[in-house]
């Protein structure tokens, strides 16, 4: 869209604002898709949701609804993205290591970065708690190659493709809420984690991090990562999508809170390791992945994010869903000059090392 048609797309907006039901545009300019996903994050940060997907709606009328959102838009949302309670949703479909290496080297960036920061140059033990399909794994064992790296992982279907990759590596099947080190009487130097505990029931995460550092002798390094993209449209769209009260998936999702919840804060995160803690090292850094298409999108959050809200979905069921999902993804990420999309994604990082 020229800066002209921007500006002729201002004129409208102004008119429409003021007008009862604005016009709909068949293809959203960039500064309307601008508008509709601002009000979008708006309205999903004071908690509440669009019912419907909004090609271009006008200002006043978003506003009015986020502050007063129909009575039964409100009863369902409560539900469906809960920040403060986690989700209901328990694994019960393994993950699928083939659609989720479809990225792999996208996933895999935060693992260096987050490796870079830790300060110990040779461990002797070194953990990767949910390793996936050993790719984190991987990493580790080329950093440290005298060290002893083992990867531990609640997945079948993850850690029987982990140790295909790496068959020399030890790798065992476990929950994080129960498991520990065998043999700790050699302390784990390296606890490292990437991308997993957000996975874990909310009130869970940090008093089980906390657990982990407690087992580590003075010095030892607690590393995690984990995806803040709780705000970002590609999480958003699953719930608003999830939450069309016409459609036949509300009935089965309605109930089970499918949304991660949100990753808990960085002052919450610092008071509550500092006390085990010599140093804290946190930040976030937003990655601007080029994707070919909106469809890559969804192949993306079909490995992690979307799973809870499709995995409990008949077949059909799932075509549909991915179908209105899809359909508002293209309403909130522009097409680049070159055709494809620029995926945000924000991720927060930890290196905590033991007193
Ligand atoms: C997004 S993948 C990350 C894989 C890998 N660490 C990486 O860097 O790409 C998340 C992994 O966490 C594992 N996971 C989730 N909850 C878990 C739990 N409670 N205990 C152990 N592993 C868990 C999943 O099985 C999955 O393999």
């Amino acid at each position: 869209m020229s800066p002209k048609g921007d500006r002729q797309s201002i004129k409208k907006l102004r008119k429409s604002d003021i007008s009862a039901s604005p016009p709909r545009l068949a293809r959203p300019s960039r500064l309307m898709r601008f508008i509709s996903s601002s009000s979008v994050l708006y309205r999903h940060r004071l908690g509440t949701s669009i019912t419907k997907a909004e090609g271009f709606p006008a200002f006043r009328q978003a506003f009015r609804t986020a502050l007063s959102p129909p009575k039964q838009q409100k009863q369902h949302l409560v539900r469906m993205s809960s920040t403060d309670t986690n989700t209901g949703y328990r694994q019960a479909k393994d993950w699928n290591a083939t659609q989720y290496l479809k990225f792999e080297q996208e996933r895999t960036r935060p693992v260096h970065d987050l490796l870079a920061q830790i300060p110990i140059s040779s461990p002797r033990r070194v953990v990767d708690l949910g390793c996936g399909p050993g790719n984190s794994t991987e990493v580790l064992a080329a950093r440290w190659p005298n060290a002893q790296v083992s990867g531990m992982d609640s997945s079948p279907d993850m850690i029987e493709k982990a140790r295909g990759r790496l068959p020399d590596t030890k790798f065992e099947l476990g929950d994080l809420n129960t498991w520990a080190p065998t043999d700790n009487k050699e302390k784990v130097d390296v606890f490292f984690s990437n991308a997993v505990f957000q996975w874990v029931p909310s009130e869970k995460r940090l008093p089980l991090i906390a657990r982990f550092i407690e087992m580590q002798a003075p010095g030892g390094v607690f590393a995690f990562q984990v995806p803040d993209n709780f705000l970002e449209p590609s999480h958003a769209m699953m719930r608003e999508t999830a939450s069309d009260a016409d459609k036949p998936w509300f009935p089965v999702l309605q109930n089970r809170q499918p949304a991660l919840a949100r990753f808990q804060s960085t002052q919450e995160i610092y008071d509550a390791l500092i006390p085990l803690c010599r140093s804290l090292n946190i930040w976030h850094t937003h990655y601007y992945h080029i994707l070919e298409s909106h469809e890559a999108v969804v192949e993306w959050v079909k490995g992690t994010g979307l799973r809870p809200f499709i995995d409990p979905l008949s077949e059909e069921d799932k075509k549909g869903f991915v179908a209105a999902y899809l359909e508002r993804l293209k309403k909130v990420y522009s097409v680049s000059v070159d055709g494809r999309v620029l995926y945000k994604f924000p991720r927060l990082f930890v290196v905590a090392v033991r007193k």
